[in-house]
């Protein structure tokens, strides 16, 4: 099993998508072990895109992410990492094939609405940034509950 940060955007959260794109996410298998949304701290982001810190759009991203609140998601599956950056599609969403994430609901190259882990190494950085493995993720099975 692996895991993986998923990040919906400030522009997938003021246009009201959260529960749509995680849906698509949920409706594939990924499994869900840590969930939070709020206006994050610079300083986080800053970190988060620290491998980009030399590109001219850096500061722009930044901005742009710590302008409004974020959800932020730890998935976990088979090949997860792989799994949700095949989900969310290409970088620029006017690129991205329909289907994807960023091809069905975005036409923008900069607010293309998820960030999702890149690599293994990268995921083990980004999900120990932004959650706390002691208390905000969650191992669990899914359970014979008997809501029937
Ligand atoms: S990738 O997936 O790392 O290969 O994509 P890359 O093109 O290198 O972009 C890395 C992240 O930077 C964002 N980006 C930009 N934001 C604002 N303005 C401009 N011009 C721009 N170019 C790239 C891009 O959306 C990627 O963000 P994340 O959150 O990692 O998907």
């Amino acid at each position: 099993m692996e895991r993986t940060l998923v990040l919906l955007k400030p522009d997938a959260v003021q246009r009201g998508l959260v529960g749509t794109i995680i849906a698509r996410f949920e409706s594939k298998g990924l499994k869900i072990v840590g969930l939070k949304a709020r206006t994050f701290e610079r300083s986080l982001l800053e970190k988060h895109y620290e491998v980009h810190k030399e590109r001219p759009f850096y500061g722009n991203l930044v901005d742009f992410m710590s302008s409004g609140p974020v959800c932020a998601m730890a998935l976990e599956g088979k090949d997860a990492i792989a799994v949700v950056r095949t989900l969310v599609g290409k970088t620029n969403a006017r690129e991205a094939a329909p289907g994807t994430i960023r091809g069905d609901y975005g036409m923008s190259f900069s607010n293309n609405l998820v960030h999702a882990s890149d690599a293994e190494d990268t995921a083990k950085f980004e999900l120990g940034l932004w959650f706390s493995d002691a208390g905000e993720l969650s191992d669990w099975t899914p359970a014979d509950l008997e809501w029937r």
